[in-house]
């Protein structure tokens, strides 16, 4: 089993992870603009379709809005905490009977025959998480899918400003009081992380060639000493995925970056407009279409989104 796939499922099988998940959208802006999207997306491309995969889904946030519309999904995902989070989620909303739910690691679809599946998807990086066998998983993910195939990875234009913006995340808060562990800490380190930052070029550039952001033999001695670091997650150009699906036979392919447009406006304002129900919605809405114009794509922040049909024009 490749490194990658091992440190994944350390880290989504942490016992908390489910319930940090599902609780997202509550707490980070970036998030409710990603959701949204993706929703977006979903609803209006669901003709013809009857059957879903998704891989790597999580605590349900896609699979579930699916089978509230009648269609019958296989959830797949490497780790069990969020399965069962998802089936908990999955219960409440009274779509059990549309679910089919499966622990696997999407290196391995090979228990799949060809176009199985209406709809393939796979959104918020699970493919990134591959490393080294992601372009294999969008082949595999490809010759699954009968009809339509939607995924977001990480992308790499998107994510370098990371590595020269350590407090990026902030801008994001919905809530700087929330009780949330990820706000607490950013809030009371964030004058030291400003203090303790110094911009590495050769860092930038080495990750804009890689589209690794994490040093691939000090994660993986992290990972044989016991820690549970981050998984190594390989970001992707839009012009590089795009050939990828072009090259699996996929057509009139489609590019976004969710997150472009938000990513441009201060917390405060951020705050201001997610309050108010109706600026909220016509905000989501616009950033919606600004971040479908594949010329801001690549700044989606944290992924790059891609939709296309299989087999026709
Ligand atoms: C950020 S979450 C996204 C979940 C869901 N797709 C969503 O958008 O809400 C990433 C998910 O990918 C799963 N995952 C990570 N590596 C995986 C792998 N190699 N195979 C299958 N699932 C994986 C994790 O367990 C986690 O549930």
């Amino acid at each position: 089993m490749e490194y990658s796939t091992k440190i994944s499922e350390r880290m989504w099988n942490q016992s908390d992870k489910g319930e940090l998940e599902a609780e997202r959208e509550q707490t980070f802006i970036d998030d409710i603009v990603q959701k949204s999207h993706i929703e977006k997306e979903l609803l209006r491309n669901l003709d013809g379709i009857e059957t879903v995969f998704d891989g790597g889904g999580g605590c349900g946030r896609f699979s579930i809005l699916l089978a509230k519309q009648g269609l019958h999904v296989t959830h797949f995902d490497i780790s069990l905490p969020m399965i069962v989070k998802a089936k908990e989620l999955a219960e409440k909303a009274g779509v059990l009977d549309r679910m089919t739910f499966v622990k696997g690691a999407l290196e391995d679809l090979s228990d799949y025959a060809d176009q199985s599946f209406d709809l393939v998807m796979s959104f918020d990086a699970p493919i990134s998480y591959t490393y080294p066998d992601q372009e294999k998983t969008i082949k595999e993910l490809v010759r699954i899918a009968k009809k339509r195939i939607m995924i977001s990875v990480s992308s790499r234009l998107g994510a370098l400003p990371y590595l020269a913006n350590p407090i990026q995340k902030n801008q994001f808060f919905l809530d700087r009081n929330s009780e949330d562990v990820l706000v607490r800490w950013s809030i009371e380190h964030r004058d030291q992380m400003i203090e303790n930052f110094h911009l590495n070029k050769d860092s930038l550039m080495k990750s804009y060639e890689s589209g690794l952001l994490c040093d691939v033999e000090e994660t993986k001695n992290a990972y044989d000493s016991g820690e549970v670091p981050w998984c190594i997650s390989y970001h992707f150009m839009p012009d590089e995925l795009q050939k990828l699906l072009t090259d699996c036979g996929v057509k009139n392919i489609s590019l976004a970056g969710p997150g472009a447009f938000a990513r441009t406006i201060p917390n405060e304002i951020l705050v201001k407009i997610m309050k108010d129900p109706k600026q909220r919605e016509d905000f989501l809405e616009f950033c919606h279409f600004y971040d479908s114009n594949p010329y801001v794509c690549g700044m989606g922040k944290d992924n790059l989104f891609a939709k296309g049909e299989i087999g026709q024009e």
